[in-house]
């Protein structure tokens, strides 16, 4: 299915909901790993919004991805109880070693690297999710490992 077709069926599911456009945008990015551009006049003329609208409201959440994520995705736990065993450093070793920052993809499309606030794994911080695994104690040399083993 091509994107444009997939925003049409799901704009038919929640026909007559006001507030289908958040529903369906986060739908596409579960789907598709991104949302395209492209989707942006057709969700704007199905909605009934202007294409400012749509545009407005992807670009205000920062969750959604403007373009398609790495082959794998490196998401380090920024919060409290990580940031208390050492998570700032793991994410200036991540950045340096990548060459990218928090929220980038590397150039060969191998690594997104991303933040995130608490995994639920606080007692074995550093926490990190990898490809939608949790992974506690990443340190810069686990993270060196994880990088290795994950990116082939
Ligand atoms: Fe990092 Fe909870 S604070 S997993």
């Amino acid at each position: 299915t091509s994107v444009k077709d997939r925003v049409r069926a799901l704009v038919a599911a929640h026909r007559g909901d006001r507030g289908a456009l958040l529903p369906i945008l986060h739908r596409i990015q579960e789907e598709f790993g991104w949302v395209d551009q492209e989707i942006v006049p057709v969700l704007a003329a199905e909605l009934n919004l202007s294409r400012a609208d749509v545009h407005g409201v992807i670009t205000f959440y920062s969750d959604f991805r403007s373009e398609p994520a790495g082959r794998t995705t490196i998401k380090l736990c920024r919060a409290e109880a990580c940031q208390s065993v050492g998570a700032e450093q793991v994410v200036s070793h991540a950045e340096q070693v990548l060459g990218i920052k928090v929220g980038q993809t590397t150039s060969d499309g191998s690594v997104t690297l991303e933040q995130v606030f608490c995994l639920g794994n606080c007692a074995l911080g550093p926490a990190a999710q990898v490809n939608g695994r949790v992974l506690g104690r990443v340190d810069a040399k686990r993270l060196d490992a994880i990088l290795v083993t994950e990116t082939v």
